[in-house]
């Protein structure tokens, strides 16, 4: 089959519509990408009560499962989850879509004008995606933790990266999220319709600035328990 011929039968066997279009898959790729790194910011900046001791930490996390009677912490969920979902397929089928389309021997021409951010987009996206279900087994329901407390968040946290090989995986995840949310950032600015030769250093200073800040502070968390810092 043709490139032409392979385009054309993908796009037929999706329909019509905002969905089906590229742009449209773009554009839900881009709020759904906005979401998730709104919450990673957010998460971030509210990790930092570890620094403030094991009675803050605790009540942070109470606080949380306790908003709106505890339904808040469901609709957080909810939000979170409907949009990873999406966030996954509009990214999957995307990249089936191109890899249909692609020409013989346009890979090599086509790295000339990417960065290695944005060409390990695909694999620093299924690292993090395996990165979240551990992480959720992890501390949220303390699955695969060596001595889990739901009553003490902070202790399962400290205990958790006492565990040098967990800290450097936690540190490994850290910079794919980097390198995911620096080459994200700057598209979902493209996608929003921001890339204009105005405002591009704005954009990249702001994909940088966000990355460094996020990735930055997630790091010094196992670093602070392997440490003794935080204990
Ligand atoms: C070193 C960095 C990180 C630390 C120290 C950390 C710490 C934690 C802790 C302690 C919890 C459990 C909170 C509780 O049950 O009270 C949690 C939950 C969670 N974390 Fe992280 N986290 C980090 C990075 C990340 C990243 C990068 C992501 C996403 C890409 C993430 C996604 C989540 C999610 C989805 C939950 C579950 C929230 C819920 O209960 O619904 N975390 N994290």
């Amino acid at each position: 089959m043709s490139v032409a011929e392979k385009s054309i039968a993908g796009a037929e066997a999706r329909g019509h519509g905002f969905m089906a279009s590229s742009v449209g898959r773009k554009v839900i790729m881009a709020a759904t990408g906005i979401i998730l790194f709104g919450f990673v910011t957010v998460h971030m900046i509210g990790n930092t009560q570890a620094y403030m001791g094991a009675v803050a930490f605790n009540e942070y996390a109470k606080f949380l499962h306790s908003m709106l009677h505890g339904d808040g912490i469901w609709i957080f969920r909810t939000v979170l989850i409907v949009a990873a979902g999406f966030h996954i397929w509009s990214a999957t089928s995307l990249t089936l879509d191109n890899l249909a389309a692609r020409p013989e021997g346009y890979r090599a021409q086509q790295n000339v004008a990417s960065t290695w951010a944005s060409r390990t987009m695909r694999w620093t996206g299924v690292f993090l995606a395996a990165f979240i279900i551990y992480h959720l087994l992890h501390l949220t329901t303390g699955t695969v933790h060596p001595n889990f407390d739901h009553a003490n968040p902070y202790a399962n946290f400290v205990n958790g990266f006492k565990v040098p090989a967990v800290a450097g995986f936690y540190i490994v995840a850290q910079l794919c999220l980097g390198l995911h949310m620096w080459h994200g950032v700057w598209s979902f600015t493209q996608t929003l319709g921001l890339s204009h030769p105005r405002y591009d250093s704005l954009r990249r200073n702001f994909a940088a600035g966000l990355t460094i800040l996020v990735v930055g502070v997630n790091i010094t968390y196992p670093i602070a328990v392997l440490t003794g810092f935080i204990h």
